[in-house]
């Protein structure tokens, strides 16, 4: 018996998916993490999902410990394997955020082979943003009702994590993806290959205005990620003409939504009068983060119940 990790969102079925939406918006909260500890590991800075993680797991009646890249060094102190069996001795659930998505790999791949049920959770990485995916799926099935037959249109760098994930997130839950990418910024060719698995397709193009129209959504990141700071010059000129302003909205459903999963940079991927705009879902988004990973957690611990 392996633990269920979630490094990427199809880790899930889709099935499953929907269920941890369901349990997201489910109330009362069982005590499923009782007295617990979810160990939370962060290379990288992080507002949201720190904050949503810790309190998702206290609502949980869990004990979250947040721990800094730097006071454990992966990789120069000591290995992600051993790291991740350390953690395991103290703790139910082990999240992390890192700079290389094979870091998590290692730690999961680490608890598999020693016999340890304890789920690995991806809090991003370089290649993917599973649980962001999760409260941008919460916040459109709010907005609209249902996801079934949504198409969301994403602007900006179509390759990143965030972009990645809501793909195959879309994918399992019947919502068509448009992206709309500067040349050499569109979604990775595994992607298309990956979403194509799971049922869905992605219509890739460069043109924001034609991606935008009857879009039930516009979805937009930082055209620079977390680790690519040295090439934001070049990323500010390659976007030129990508920025989500009030008359790329207007070319969009007159109900849709924007979402950004945040931090933003207004004036570079969104201005500030949509991000403050009527349109705008950013901040119930943002609370979403919360109910979502509460509803992974969630499941996830029955998970392990159901596999003791
Ligand atoms: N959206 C998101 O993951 O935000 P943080 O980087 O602040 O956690
Ligand atoms: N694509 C962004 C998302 C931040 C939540 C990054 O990786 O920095």
């Amino acid at each position: 018996m392996t633990a269920r990790h979630l490094l990427e969102i199809d880790d899930l079925s889709a099935g499953e998916l929907a269920l941890v939406l369901d349990l997201a918006a489910t109330h009362p909260v069982p005590a499923h993490l009782d007295g617990r500890g979810v160990a939370l590991v962060f290379e990288k800075p992080s507002a949201r999902t720190r904050n949503a993680t810790e309190m998702a797991v206290v609502q949980l009646g869990g004990h979250p410990l947040s721990i800094a890249g730097g006071e454990i060094g992966i990789g120069t102190r000591e290995s992600p394997e051993d790291l991740a069996r350390t953690l395991a001795c103290y703790h139910a659930i082990i999240g992390a955020r890192v700079f290389r998505h094979g870091t998590l790999q290692s730690m999961a791949g680490a608890l598999d082979a020693a016999g340890v049920v304890v789920p690995v959770v991806n809090l991003l990485s370089d290649t993917a943003h599973p649980c962001q995916a999760l409260a941008d799926l919460l916040t459109l099935r709010e907005a609209f009702g249902r996801l079934e037959g949504l198409t969301v249109t994403f602007v900006g760098d179509s390759a990143n994590n965030v972009a990645t994930s809501l793909a195959l997130a879309c994918a399992m839950s019947g919502v068509r993806l448009r992206t709309a990418s500067p040349a050499g910024y569109g979604p990775e060719p595994s992607t298309f290959d990956r979403v194509a698995a799971l049922g869905g397709v992605v219509e890739h193009g460069q043109d924001p205005y034609a991606a935008v129209a009857g879009a039930h959504a516009i979805y937009t990141d930082v055209w620079t990620s977390m680790g690519d700071e040295g090439q934001a010059a070049d990323r500010r000129a390659a976007f030129a003409g990508f920025t989500v302003d009030d008359r790329l909205v207007a070319a969009a459903r007159p109900d849709a939504i924007v979402l950004h999963c945040l931090p933003a940079k207004r004036g570079e991927e969104i201005t500030a009068s949509v991000i403050e705009g009527e349109r705008s879902a950013v901040f119930r988004q943002a609370a979403n983060r919360m109910h979502a990973m509460r509803g992974l957690l969630w499941w996830l611990a029955e998970h392990m119940e159901t596999a003791r």
